[in-house]
């Protein structure tokens, strides 16, 4: 029976870590870190998302700011909220719930958020960075799934790491993250044929498709780490995540439970995001 990567503790100590630092900066009359989040349209998912960034903000210290716009706001008022908080210097990160309600907006409003605010990491510059080995920031979930690799002394270096799901936000840049610590990776999606082969000889799958019960315990390796990014509502209306829990517990060494695993510590990342965007602006090195 695998054990259970558990995203809640480690998040728990990610943000502990952060609120220390936040708090040593603010004894040493530094400015409050803030993180200001742009929320257009009405999105119930959305409004979740960002009440909770809001809450884990409170929790560590970090100011933050909701700005809550409706359904038909423009491309312009869009762009013109980002350029605003570009250069506010008392603005560290800018994040832009995604859906925006017109969704053909959402690349022109992400590019014009200043590579230095951009905690979400979803500037192409940023991709850029990351894809070169050398990013200022990491996307929020894939850093959240080599934080909790780490946190439970699963190695990466040496290891076949196969990422299900191709995705600008999670796929492609836990690839590369993943290769960055010397994996060895291979990248699965819709369209690959014989999908099981592929898995089942990785000793780190990671899946962020959204398909529930995609991989089931047959299609992992003996041993493995099972690294679930999915979210989705089951039959019964729970959640559940890509894979089947029950049958890949059974031949995995290590699974994250969804909810619990991943989601928690993609919360905790934009938090340490935010702060190292502060830091970047106080010159603090
Ligand atoms: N929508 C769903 N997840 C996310 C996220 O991590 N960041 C942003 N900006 N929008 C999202």
């Amino acid at each position: 029976m695998a054990a259970v990567l558990d995203g809640k503790a480690t998040a728990v100590k990610v943000k502990n870590s952060v609120a220390s630092k936040v708090a040593d900066y603010i004894a040493h009359g530094g400015r409050v870190p803030s993180l200001a989040v742009i929320l257009a349209g009405e999105n119930p998912a959305s409004q979740v998302y960002v009440r909770n960034k809001k809450k884990d903000c409170e929790e560590v210290g970090i100011f933050s700011s909701v700005y809550v716009l409706p359904s038909d706001t423009s491309k312009k008022e869009l762009l013109d909220l980002v350029s605003f908080l570009n250069s506010d210097p008392e603005t560290d990160g800018i994040l832009c719930q995604l859906p925006l309600p017109r969704r053909e907006d959402e690349n022109e409003v992400l590019e014009a958020i200043l590579p230095d605010k951009d905690v979400d990491c979803f500037h192409p510059y940023s991709a850029g960075r990351l894809f070169q080995g050398n990013p200022l920031m990491l996307p929020c979930t894939p850093a959240g799934i080599i934080r909790l690799l780490d946190e439970y002394g699963i190695q990466i270096e040496g290891k076949r790491c196969c990422v299900v799901g191709r995705s600008n936000i999670v796929g492609k840049p836990a690839a590369m993250l993943l290769l960055s610590r010397s994996g060895t990776v291979t990248v699965c999606h819709s369209r690959t044929p014989d999908l099981a082969s592929h898995t089942r000889s990785a000793d780190i799958l990671v899946c962020a498709v959204g398909k529930a019960g995609i991989i089931t315990g047959d299609m992992v390796k003996p041993g493995a780490a099972v690294i679930d990014v999915g979210m989705n509502r089951g039959a019964d209306g729970k959640l559940c995540g890509d894979c089947d829990f029950d049958s890949c517990s059974g031949v995995a060494e290590w699974i994250t439970p969804v909810p619990g695993g991943v989601g928690p510590m993609t919360r905790a990342m934009l938090l340490e995001n935010t702060l190292t965007a502060y830091r970047i602006h106080e010159g603090i090195v």
